[in-house]
């Protein structure tokens, strides 16, 4: 009797399983059908597409993942790697995105401490902008434009924000907005061999109290953070439907006062949040329809 039941049940189980797996495998074939449909020229999109069939999936996938603790094997997957050519590309695989729901992950260089340039809980594409890597320097205005895929090596043109010529630029010009008045900037960094989850937890435990220690030391209400030493631990998105309240915990410490026009912005260009991660801005309406008005 015992054993019927279990076995009815690990039945009832594999049949849910192997449902939702099988809706899932269509929605990855839609979206493929989606890509090359809607492309300008469908043999050249399927040159910058790689899904898990294709053998150099992942070694383009860990190319350039520079944190290893997102390399194992139970790290999320995505479901296409994409590495557009041109732009138009790129908003294929937006659209399509959107239609199939699926998440989009942005990668330049992988260097994003969290892994949230190629990690999500959610089925996602990688859009890996490995290709566009052009620097245009205009010696007439003293400006450079560089595309997001080069990397610092390629460009060594790294800027030390506080003070000097970024002191210039009004911390109210662009998101960024720390300035001159902050000493240093301080990296809290921990490297280590050992594999592992044990060994993992305890590095991260130890780096987790020497920042507690720092606190007496640091710029307080609040304590500023830098967006590119991304830090969970200072707070994250709940499935996009984070309160305006919750998510200026985190975002006032990378943006200071922006936060709040980063919000407006956000609110006037992505209403419905389909450009969202464990810490991406959140539009105003969601909170809103939240609160019930
Ligand atoms: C489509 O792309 C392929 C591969 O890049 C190229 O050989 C072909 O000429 C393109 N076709 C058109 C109509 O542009
Ligand atoms: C990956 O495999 C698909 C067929 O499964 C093919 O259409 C596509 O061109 C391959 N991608 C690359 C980059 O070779
Ligand atoms: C991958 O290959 C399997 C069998 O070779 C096939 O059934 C499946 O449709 C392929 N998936 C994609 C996304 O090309
Ligand atoms: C978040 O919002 C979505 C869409 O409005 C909804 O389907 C989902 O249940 C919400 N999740 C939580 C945890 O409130």
């Amino acid at each position: 009797m015992k054993t019927r039941s279990i076995s009815g049940l690990s039945f009832v189980f594999v049949l849910l399983f192997s449902s939702s797996w099988a809706a899932s495998a269509q929605n990855h074939e839609d979206f493929l059908q989606c890509l090359s449909l809607h492309s300008q020229n469908s043999t050249s999109i399927s040159q910058v597409i790689y899904t898990p069939n294709n053998s150099s999936y992942l070694p383009i996938l860990q190319f350039s993942i520079q944190n290893l603790r997102f390399m194992s094997s139970d790290t999320p997957k995505p479901t296409v790697i994409v590495t557009p050519l041109h732009e138009s590309q790129i908003l294929t695989v937006i659209k399509c995105s959107r239609t199939h729901g699926m998440q989009i992950r942005v990668r330049s260089g992988g260097h994003d401490y969290e892994g949230l340039s190629y990690v999500s809980e959610l089925p996602f594409v990688i859009l890996d902008m490995i290709n566009f890597k052009s620097i245009t320097v205009d010696t007439e205005t003293s400006t450079a434009w560089v595309q997001s895929g080069s990397t610092v090596e390629a460009a060594e043109m790294i800027l030390s924000p506080y003070g000097g010529k970024m002191d210039e630029i009004s911390e109210y010009a662009i998101p960024f907005p720390h300035r001159a008045g902050n000493l240093y900037k301080i990296q809290h960094l921990v490297y280590w061999e050992e594999e592992g989850e044990m060994a993992a937890e305890r590095h991260i435990s130890w780096i987790r109290r020497l920042y507690s220690y720092m606190a007496p030391y640091v710029s307080k209400f609040p304590r500023a953070a830098y967006i590119n030493y991304r830090d969970f631990d200072v707070g994250v998105n709940k499935q996009g439907n984070t309160s305006h309240a919750q998510a200026s915990i985190w975002g006032t410490k990378y943006f200071k006062n922006n936060f709040n026009r980063l919000v407006k912005v956000k609110t006037m260009v992505d209403p419905g949040n389909f450009f969202r991660n464990e810490q991406s801005i959140p539009p105003i309406s969601l909170w809103r329809k939240k609160k019930g008005d």
